[in-house]
């Protein structure tokens, strides 16, 4: 119900947000229009998510945050032990037990628009909010899920999370629009990863993915499974740019993401990927990661 004021009674119930230094509700966060990262996209963002209230990755999805921040310049606004309050709030306020917290970071709001860095530095703009994270559906589980490829035209250092996202939007919107959960970024003839997740396919019994480099984004769930799939010997693992046409030949193929885990590709473009269902190393690598993240929390 409305008050008097315009301002839904809900809102007043709704989880509030962290907004520089403060918890309000969302709709009390407001962002000046000078701020540099509506301007320019001048920022950095997280999402780390959180499994049955439990954390999972945070200390690595911080890391790759500071990491971010120094990159472009920005000193990180919040100590480790303040994040994680910050983080251990947002999941404990949430009405869902799996969360996906949102943390951007911006290079403030100066008074006037300029290219160049402000000097002196402003206070940067800082935001943490939480998500539900809804499970992959069952269907997608069984049948796995459809990709294309599109021209990776982004920039050269996409190893930071920076909130300058459009290249990767349209090719999520190319996706949508083709009825397809992904679009895998390909440059010059190599297949490096997803949209918004890191890519992996199973060719000659072995597990290829991108190195790290500035032309992929280090996914924590990638890092991960990787350090789990070296320490369990589950299959031998390359990392090394996937040339388009192999990944098309390739027995399996899935991504993954903090949200989406390790999502299985079954066909992309007109190509089926092996049977057309999700393959036996997706299915091992998938319960060893479960089980991983009911094991893991920071
Ligand atoms: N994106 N590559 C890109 C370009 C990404 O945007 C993401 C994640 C990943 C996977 O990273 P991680 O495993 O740390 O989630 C790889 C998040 C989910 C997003 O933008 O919403």
């Amino acid at each position: 119900m409305p008050s008097p004021d315009g301002a839904s009674d809900e809102s007043k119930d709704m989880t509030q947000v962290y907004f520089n230094g403060q918890w309000v509700a969302p709709d009390a966060a407001k962002v000046s229009v000078f701020d540099r990262g509506f301007l320019f996209g001048d920022g950095v963002y997280e999402v780390i998510p959180a499994f049955g209230r439990r954390l999972f990755g945070a200390a690595a999805h911080l890391d790759r945050l500071t990491r971010s921040l120094h990159e472009i310049g920005i000193e990180d606004p919040l100590s480790r032990a303040d994040w994680l309050a910050v983080l251990a709030r947002l999941v404990a306020d949430c009405p869902t037990d799996d969360v996906s917290i949102y943390i951007q970071v911006s290079r403030g709001a100066p008074a006037k628009r300029d290219h160049a860095y402000p000097n002196p530095p402003v206070p940067p703009t800082v935001l943490a909010a939480a998500n539900p994270l809804a499970a992959l559906s069952p269907s997608v589980l069984k049948e796995g899920a459809r990709a294309i490829t599109v021209p990776d035209v982004r920039w050269g250092r996409c190893d930071i999370k920076s909130v300058n996202l459009l290249p990767n939007i349209m090719a999520r919107q190319q996706a949508v629009a083709a009825g397809a959960m992904e679009a895998i970024l390909v440059r010059e003839g190599m297949a490096l990863e997803g949209a918004a997740s890191n890519l992996f396919a199973v060719i000659d019994d072995e597990l290829l993915t991108a190195p790290l480099g500035p032309h992929i984004l280090g996914g924590v769930t990638r890092n991960a499974l990787i350090d789990l799939v070296r320490r369990d010997r589950l299959i031998p693992l390359l990392e090394t740019p996937i040339p388009i046409d192999r990944l098309f030949d390739a027995r399996e193929v899935f991504v993954t993401s903090s949200t989406r885990d390790l999502l299985p590709i079954t066909r992309i473009n007109d190509h089926v990927i092996g049977t057309g269902v999700p393959g036996a190393v997706w299915q091992r690598l998938s319960a060893a990661f479960a089980a991983h993240k009911a094991g893991a929390s920071v």
